[in-house]
Formats: structure tokens, C-alpha cells, sequence
């Protein structure tokens, strides 16, 4: 039994300072909280400022002639390959305006054009010119220098090199606070009546990622250990390109923004021919689970195998350097003129599709804990993402959920903490073990057999131990994702989105066309529940 040795209170805690944890947090204290932010890193660690391509919104009076946030709404579902929540879909796209409106009140500058509005780009999945972008390739960094600037100019607290281990409740379950750990494993409780998670991702499941290293699913596995649901852990997508350095890459890639296809680059294989002729209609612009799976393929048939590589040729674009500084250094480290030669990539783990079932408030299932981000499955992105809809998830639903605490908290929502809060013990397998076979069988090409190994090692690989360090913390959250995502993947017997399953090769929308949910058992291992119910289109 650990008894907390020091307390904090406040309306709202906030767990992340990417880009929703910081615009609940600025929302939050514009309607007149106490917010406080908690991230075990520092400030500005997360995956926002990685994020390259940009914001996708059709704005007023800046958009391609033809343009609608209804074909915006289109595009989302058919990326989304029938998982969408098209009630989600449409309320988070519709809000998209007024977000980047208020995100540039706080004073982010988005690349103009020769026109003097703002330059827009295409990715894949889109039908249009509809990313915003800043610095080039650099919109995650301008979004989170923004928001931390304005963070800073509104004196948010934010508490780093805290890491939250676990929400703390009432004995009717209900949300009243945080325990936390500080840097030197010291642990302490943040009261509080509302925690919103806006943690991030999990791209620490597999060996190649384009992710940081703190993404390793942490609030996915808090908010099952307090009772919440997750739904469509199956579905963590590749990008299809980061930089390829050579076989056996680890950690975080430098990623190759899709939107240097969308500006006229083109996947190629060593001979030199077009790896996505013939593969869809929308070639090397397709959805990106389209573009992943088929750079996998074509590799599988390569002398190489699937830890080889393709190229990108982005040679018939002009001022690269300019367009995509970024990018173009990743390439000039690594000894590549992007100018003049193919650009070697390869796909890696990028993004959560599903996550903690939340509402477009942010409310999940347990009184007082609300989801926002990468880490919450609001429904937008069904069975695979549309490119760069996620900083636009995190600018609506972080604002909502900020909206829907202080709502709930105006109606009445309180808790208050009674005795001691405990640290948890959980089961935690080895961080290498389980990468490896992560990556190995349940990335992108994943079959019964391949799924029940990943299985196994995690059972021989696992002990159970008490959460009292960070990295025990992020290891049992590891081991938590990987089982959810393995039971979910091994239980859908057919191929979608970002779920290829190469004994199952087809879509299967007789007995496919849901969403799986995932609870933890009172021993900690997630199994499947009832299915969500949601408002589904048919792509
Ligand atoms: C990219 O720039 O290709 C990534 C953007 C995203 O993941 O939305």
C-alpha cells in the first residue's frame, strides 16, 4: 500500500501538452477553471510537433473551387473503410473552421500562397487541395509552439516529469483525481472532479515508428484500468513512407510527409517502376492503409522482403529544400539529395485509429474521465485515418471536451477523493520481446498463426509488478495495447483499413461492418465486450 505523499487540486487535470491537451487546457481557463497540465516529459515531447503534412479543413473563401466540407466528410468515410462514426465525422469536420480560426487568434502562422491566402496541399485520400500547412513541412511544430506560447502568455500550469499512473476514484467509480509519479518515482494525487487524457498514441508497439518515445499507449491502458472501453485497436496505421536508414531500424524514423506525393512525387521500386500503377484509381495519392499495404507487398516480392525498402521520387519537384526543409535535412543527414536521386522509404507505425470510446465531448463511459486526441476513439477515423485529420480532431474535440467539463462541472459534476490512493500492480512484459514480435506479426500482414505467437511471448515474457517508475508505468501500458490490439485483430477475420489480415484477404462487410470493444478484467487482461453502436457508413 503506497500512500501518496503530496496533493494538488483542481477543476480540470489535463494529461498531455500535444496539441487537444493544450487547447482544452487554454479553453478551459478561458471559461474559468483551475487547469492543470501533466506531462511526463517535458513540454512539447509529444507526437504534435512531428506532425508534418498539416490541418485538413475546407475554410471560407479558401478552399479549391468545388470544395465542400460535405465531400471533406466524404473522403474521411472512404478512408475510413465503413468504421466511421458519421455523426462524429460530420461535427468534428464542421467545426473544423472556427478551430484553426481560434488556433490563429493564439497565433499560428500557416503558410500563405502567391495569392496571398493560404497555401493549401493534397494527401492521400483527399479530392482536393485542403491541407493548411505551416513552416513547409513543419505544422506540427508552429501548432505546438502556438499553443505552448499561448499556454505560457495564460499562465496554464504545467507540471512535467509527472507521469500519470492511474485515475483515482470514488467508491462508485467515479473520477476524482490522478496519481501520478514525479521524476524520482515519488507519488502524489492531483484532485480533481474532470481528467481529460490527451496522452497520445502507441506507436512504441513496434520497432519502427514515426512516433517518440513517449508513445506508448498510456492512457489507453489508464482509462481501461478505470473501467472505460476502448474500440478498433486493430487499426494502428502505417505511413507508408519514413526515411529508410537500413534494415533493422529502431525508435522514431524521420517521416517523409505525404504530401510530397501530393505535390507530384511518386513511389518506385529499384528498377524504377511505379509500385501504385494499377493498385487504386487515386495511384500514389490513395488512403494511406492502400499505399502501406502495397509498399508491403511489393516488397514481400522483392529480394529484399518486407524489412527492404521502395523509393520515393520527388526529383520533379522544384525548390524541395524550400517546400520541405524538414524532410529535405532528415534526407541531406542521411546523405540523400532528394533534388537528384529517390528518396529509399519504407512504411512504419504512425498513428492509433481506434482508442478509448469517447464521445465528440470527449465524454467516455466513467463520470468525470473525458478522451481527447490520438488516444480517444471519437469515431472519425474508423478502420484507417484520412491524412492530417488528426491535429483537426485535436483542435475541435480538445475545445469540446474543455466545453463539456465546465458543462458538467456547472450541472454539478463533483468528487471527492476518500483515503488513500494505491499504486496498481499490472502485468508488464518486456519492452524488446514485445516489439519485436509486434513487428513482426501484427503490423501490417498479420494471420491466426502470427497473432497467437505475439500471444505466447507476451504470456512467457510477462510478470506481474507494482507500477512505481515511469518505465514500468509505459511497459504495462505496452502490454496492455498489445493484448487489446492482438485480441481484437486475432477475433476479425477479414482484411480493412489498416487491418490486413493475409489469411483473410477480403473485406467482409456481412460481418465486418463494426467496431470491436475491448474492457480489461479485474485481473487485467483485456478481453472483447459488446460491440459499440455507431452511426456507420457504407464506403
Ligand atoms: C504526413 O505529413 O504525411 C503525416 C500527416 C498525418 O499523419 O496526418
Amino acid at each position: 500500500m503506497t500512500t501518496p505523499v503530496w496533493e494538488a487540486r483542481a477543476d480540470l487535470v489535463v494529461v498531455g501538452t500535444g496539441v487537444a491537451g493544450l487547447t482544452a487546457a487554454l479553453r478551459a481557463r478561458e471559461l474559468g477553471l483551475r487547469v492543470l497540465v501533466v506531462t511526463k516529459a517535458e513540454q512539447g515531447d509529444g507526437n504534435t510537433r512531428w506532425a508534418q503534412g498539416g490541418v485538413a479543413v475546407v475554410l471560407p473563401g479558401e478552399h479549391d473551387e468545388g470544395d465542400t466540407v460535405e465531400a471533406h466528410v466524404r473522403d474521411t468515410l472512404v478512408a475510413g473503410a465503413g468504421l466511421c462514426d458519421e455523426d462524429a465525422v460530420r461535427a468534428i469536420i464542421a467545426g473544423g473552421p472556427a478551430a484553426v480560426a481560434r488556433l490563429r487568434e493564439r497565433g499560428a502562422v500557416f503558410d500563405s500562397g502567391v495569392d496571398g491566402r493560404l497555401a493549401r496541399t493534397r494527401e492521400g485520400g483527399h479530392s482536393a487541395f485542403r491541407v493548411v500547412h505551416a513552416g513547409g513541412d513543419a505544422t506540427g511544430a508552429e501548432v505546438e509552439r502556438a499553443l505552448l506560447a499561448a499556454a505560457r502568455d495564460g499562465r496554464v500550469p504545467v507540471l512535467e516529469n509527472h507521469i500519470a499512473v492511474d485515475a483515482v476514484r470514488t467508491p462508485l467509480g467515479q473520477v476524482c483525481g490522478l496519481l501520478v509519479l514525479d521524476g524520482g518515482g515519488v507519488p502524489g494525487v492531483l484532485t480533481a472532479p474532470a481528467v481529460l487524457l490527451a496522452s497520445g498514441g502507441l506507436g512504441q508497439l513496434y520497432q519502427a515508428t514515426s512516433n517518440p518515445e513517449v508513445a506508448t499507449g498510456d492512457g489507453l491502458a489508464l482509462a481501461l484500468r478505470a473501467g472505460a472501453v476502448a474500440a478498433d485497436v486493430e487499426f494502428v496505421q502505417f505511413h507508408p513512407t519514413v526515411l529508410y536508414t537500413g534494415r533493422g531500424a529502431r525508435g522514431r524514423c524521420p517521416l517523409v510527409t505525404e504530401a510530397v506525393r501530393g505535390e507530384g512525387a511518386v513511389l518506385v521500386d529499384a528498377t524504377g517502376a511505379r509500385v501504385m500503377r494499377g493498385v487504386h484509381p487515386l495511384e500514389d495519392l490513395a488512403p494511406r492503409d492502400v499505399v502501406a499495404a502495397a509498399i508491403t507487398r511489393h516488397m514481400a516480392g522483392g529480394p529484399g522482403g518486407i524489412d527492404d525498402h521502395v523509393f520515393l521520387d520527388a526529383t520533379s519537384i522544384s525548390d524541395f529544400a524550400r517546400r520541405f526543409p524538414t524532410v529535405h535535412a532528415a534526407c541531406v543527414a542521411a546523405g540523400i539529395d532528394p533534388a537528384t536521386a529517390p528518396i529509399p522509404v519504407a512504411p512504419a507505425a504512425h498513428f492509433a485509429c481506434g482508442g478509448v470510446v469517447s464521445d465528440v465531448d470527449g465524454r467516455t463511459g466513467v463520470t468525470g474521465l473525458y478522451a481527447a486526441g490520438e488516444v480517444a476513439r471519437t469515431g472519425l477515423h474508423g478502420a484507417n485515418r484520412l491524412a492530417s485529420n488528426s491535429l483537426l480532431e485535436g483542435l475541435v474535440v480538445g475545445t469540446r471536451a474543455a466545453e463539456a467539463v465546465a458543462s458538467d462541472l456547472a450541472l454539478g459534476l463533483q468528487a471527492k477523493c476518500t483515503g488513500t490512493a494505491e499504486l496498481p500492480v499490472a502485468p508488464v512484459a518486456d519492452r524488446d520481446a514485445l516489439q519485436r514480435v509486434m513487428s513482426r506479426y501484427a503490423a501490417i500482414g498479420r494471420d491466426a498463426e502470427g497473432l497467437a505467437v505475439v500471444g505466447s511471448v507476451l504470456d512467457l515474457s510477462t510478470v506481474d509488478r507494482r507500477l512505481d517508475t515511469r518505465e514500468l508505468v509505459e511497459d504495462a501500458a505496452l502490454t496492455v495495447a498489445a493484448r487489446a490490439l492482438i485480441a481484437a485483430a486475432a477475433e476479425r477475420t477479414e482484411s480493412r483499413g489498416c487491418h490486413v489480415r493475409t489469411d483473410f484477404p477480403q473485406r467482409d462487410d456481412v460481418n465486418w461492418l463494426r467496431s470491436q470493444v475491448v474492457r480489461l478484467t479485474p485481473s487485467g487482461q483485456p478481453v472483447l465486450a459488446d460491440p459499440v453502436t455507431t452511426a456507420r457508413t457504407v464506403a
